[in-house]
């Protein structure tokens, strides 16, 4: 078993086509405050952390890292040692680049069965002062779905491997983890497909007015939802897909199944009904988690 814990998912990293295009698009339309700027990065946060998001200017608009907060420096510093004993790819971020990231010790690493590099720390400076919601009530960063052309493979190494836990499967279709011991269904999907790729990413909001809300703003500002409002029977939340300007998928959902520590029911093996996923009868558009590259660091 792994010889560590994790806190929560950090932050995402997204490479975008159009930097200032993304950056109204998550601050005035997703309700992310931009924290900072620089060069072709951009900082921004859903919670008193620095960044929960960093949008990097790309010519391949994807996802660029997913990072993950350990609870503290010792289970990072086991992970460490844990990820370069498995042989894995690592490299530890350079202290200039951990500082611009407001972050103490940070390392970076790729599994052999998926593409997207993975980041571990354990400290990260709150942004200037507390986050402050605007157009929706986020609570969190709430999960990334990734699809995976090995995902059986990926699926043991990530519980196998890196403490994430099964809380259901969806058919053979889609695994749902979470980062143990956070307590949310899920922080990461795992879907089968043809390549590697990003899904979506979700962000977690305080009530369904933040998703009715949604539904009409996305609309009034041309923005096309894809999926919902609907709610998903698998975590019992309402969601809401929408496509952010590169058409990558993005969500909000509300509401979502918490695990104890100790004895956490077992996983379910949902059969693969439509209705599963939406009980209340939505199917998604066809470029509903079409889009976005993993890029491949060198980790
Ligand atoms: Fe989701």
């Amino acid at each position: 078993m792994a010889p560590f814990r994790y806190r929560k998912p950090g932050y995402v990293a997204l490479n975008v086509s159009d930097l200032d295009r993304s950056i109204h698009f998550y601050r005035d339309l997703v309700g992310l405050q931009l924290e900072d700027r620089a060069g072709d990065m951009a900082f921004l946060r859903c919670s008193d952390d620095h960044h929960n998001v960093v949008l990097y200017g790309s010519s391949e608009p994807g996802i660029k890292r997913m990072a993950f907060e350990l609870e503290t420096p010792q289970d990072l510093a086991r992970a460490r040692a844990y990820v370069e004993e498995q042989g894995w790819s690592v490299r530890d971020v350079p202290a200039e680049e951990a500082h611009q990231l407001r972050q103490g010790p940070t390392f970076r690493f790729r599994v052999p069965e998926h593409t997207l590099t993975f980041e571990f720390y354990a400290q990260m400076d709150k942004g200037s002062g507390p986050y402050v919601p605007t157009v929706a009530k986020i609570q969190r960063l709430g999960h990334v779905v990734l699809h995976c052309a090995n995902r059986d493979a990926f699926l043991r190494t990530l519980t196998e491997k890196l403490n994430f836990r099964v809380s259901d499967h969806f058919g053979e279709q889609v695994a749902f983890l979470r980062c143990f011991p956070n307590p949310f269904h899920h922080s990461l999907g795992v879907s089968r497909g043809e390549k590697d790729a990003l899904h979506h990413v979700n962000f977690m909001v305080t009530d369904v007015d933040d998703v009715g809300r949604a539904n009409n703003r996305m609309r009034n500002n041309d923005v096309p939802i894809v999926y919902g409002p609907g709610r998903h029977d698998i975590s019992n939340s309402i969601f809401l897909y929408y496509l952010d300007p590169d058409r990558m998928t993005a969500e909000y959902s509300f509401g979502m199944e918490e695990f104890p520590e100790q004895a956490a029911r077992e996983p379910r093996q949902l059969p693969m009904r439509p209705e599963i996923l939406d009980s209340w009868g939505g199917v998604p558009a066809p470029n509903f988690g079409k889009a976005g590259a993993v890029e491949q660091e060198s980790a």
